[in-house]
């Protein structure tokens, strides 16, 4: 459904954490990395292979951990079907080099105060000098018009378009509209679910108020915000 194959999208996510996390040449174990919101893994396998040993996938969904331990083959990572928002339940504090909840996995929080205590959460399990990378859609502007239509995908079997419902000030209704075609016919799974609007400046204070450096960027059509938690003095 993402219209690239998988590797591909594993090189794309490598290439921006390499960019936001900027590892050494010399580095060859870089030590634990934890993926929250994994999904099937395109930024698991990128950690995996810049260096990170293990990485742990953290995901809500059985189906699309089964899928991302479909393409582990003899990699280093450990996969971990739970709610992310448990990660002090499932981590050590001060053990991980880098965290990162990516692909707009942020936005499926319940709300502002849930963001928070992840921030905090996540401030806890890094190591000193430690990282955290978020990419996100911030869509606290509202979109209007025609433009709420997103078409997601297409081939000749599958047409994905989303429809975005602007109809509360902290979430959006996303509708996800999936045309399967089978033999003559197009058969349509329709199904809604919210995602928070977290305006951009919001996320950066709240990051910086637990205590994280913190610089912007993009992550291809995302933002990106990478967090440096302080060296120990
Ligand atoms: C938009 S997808 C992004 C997946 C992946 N990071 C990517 O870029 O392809 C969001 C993922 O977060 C997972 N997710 C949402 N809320 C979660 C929660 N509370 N705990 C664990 N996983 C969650 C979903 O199952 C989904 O795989």
């Amino acid at each position: 459904m993402f219209g690239t194959p998988f590797a591909a999208k594993v090189a794309e996510q490598k290439t921006i954490l390499e960019d936001a996390l900027q590892p050494t040449a010399a580095s060859r174990d870089l030590g634990l990395a934890i993926d929250l919101g994994s999904g099937s893994g395109f930024q698991t396998f990128a950690l995996s292979e810049i260096g990170y040993s293990p990485v742990l996938a953290v995901d809500s969904s059985e189906a699309l951990l089964k899928e991302l331990q479909a393409h582990q083959g003899s990699r280093p990572v450990q996969t971990i079907c739970g709610d992310l928002s448990k990660l002090n339940g499932f981590v050590s504090p001060a053990t991980a080099q880098v965290i990162v909840c990516m692909g707009d996995t942020i936005t499926h929080l319940s709300n502002e105060g849930a963001v928070e205590e992840l921030l905090r959460s996540v401030a806890d399990t890094l190591i000193p000098g430690g990282t955290f990378v978020i990419s996100y859609r911030d869509l606290s502007v509202e979109v209007t018009g025609l433009d709420r239509f997103i078409p997601v995908y297409a081939d000749e079997g599958k047409v994905m378009t989303c429809f975005l419902e602007f109809d509360r000030p902290d979430t959006v209704l996303v509708h996800d509209l999936l045309y399967n075609r089978e033999g003559q016919q197009w058969r349509l799974e329709k199904s809604n679910y919210r995602k928070l609007r977290l305006p951009v400046d919001w996320l950066e204070d709240a990051m910086v108020r637990v205590g994280f450096k913190v610089h912007r960027g993009q992550a291809g059509r995302l933002l990106r915000l990478v967090g440096h938690k302080p060296q120990a003095r």
